[in-house]
């Protein structure tokens, strides 16, 4: 974790969930709120209002998975960050790997994306991480940086902005990187946000997803620069999702 930054454990449902999940966000709000660090579900759009209304007046906030760079417009089927902002959202995830595969989204739409979930009032969580074969070609720190470089507009700051360290290979696999691999692309990470922003950079907070479990979560956290986590699977059931928390709590 980083002196004085304020961990978060961000969950990120993906295409997953219909009515009947509600009752997992109503369990984790029912949890005691925590005063050390955050909690935020990032659910599918169709889910972020009643999410919104379960999560009403407890700490946990409510985000959704991805967004459209324009307000409004002749979109179909996009959702805009005003959208999920005016259904509750506090939050948004732009660039997951997921969205970067499958709808071919460049750091430059990235970026749009993160400029769009400030205008609407929203956290930007951007998504950085290397595939197995950048891993294995020694090509890891130089993918991230590039990804930096591209997915974070110069208006960035600590307030309005996550950084999430998704290794490709280590989403949904169960496969984690070793501690020691960890800590060094997170402090790679905070090097080049400091270079770029400054203070705002030395306070941005940068999670680890990938495999994140309540069985890994506590020795994950404690690693330097790990300020919390984006929690795919694991955070379908509040049960889990809230074990994780206690890995940075405890
Ligand atoms: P898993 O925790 O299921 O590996 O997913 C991580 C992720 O992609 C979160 O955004």
């Amino acid at each position: 974790m980083t002196p004085g930054v304020k961990p978060l454990v961000a969950g990120n449902w993906k295409m997953n969930g219909t009515a009947a999940s509600l009752a997992e966000v109503e369990a984790v709000c029912a949890a005691p709120a925590a005063t050390t660090f955050e909690t935020l579900l990032c659910v599918p759009a169709t889910l972020v209002e009643r999410a919104a209304r379960k999560a009403d007046g407890s700490a946990l906030m409510i985000g959704g998975e991805d967004c459209h760079a324009k307000e409004s417009g002749a979109h179909t089927g996009d959702v805009s960050a005003e959208m999920l902002a005016d259904a509750g959202a506090s939050a948004v995830i732009v660039g997951h790997s997921e969205r970067r595969t499958d709808h071919g989204e460049t750091d430059g739409e990235v970026a749009a994306k993160a400029e769009a979930a400030w205008r609407a009032g929203l956290t930007a969580i951007i998504c950085v991480g290397e595939t197995r074969e950048e891993r294995e070609a020694g090509d890891a720190e130089s993918v991230v940086g590039t990804q930096l470089a591209g997915s974070i507009p110069d208006a960035m700051t600590a307030a309005t902005t996550v950084i999430a360290y998704e290794p490709v290979w280590a989403i949904g696999t169960g496969l984690v990187p070793s501690s020691e691999d960890i800590a060094a692309m997170h402090a790679f990470i905070r090097k080049t946000v400091s270079e770029r922003f400054g203070d705002e950079g030395a306070a941005i907070r940068i999670l680890y997803g990938g495999s994140v479990k309540p069985g890994n979560a506590a020795e994950i956290f404690a690693i330097p620069n790990v300020d919390g986590g984006l929690i795919g699977g694991a955070s379908l059931k509040a049960v889990d999702f809230l074990a994780i928390c206690d890995g940075i709590g405890g």
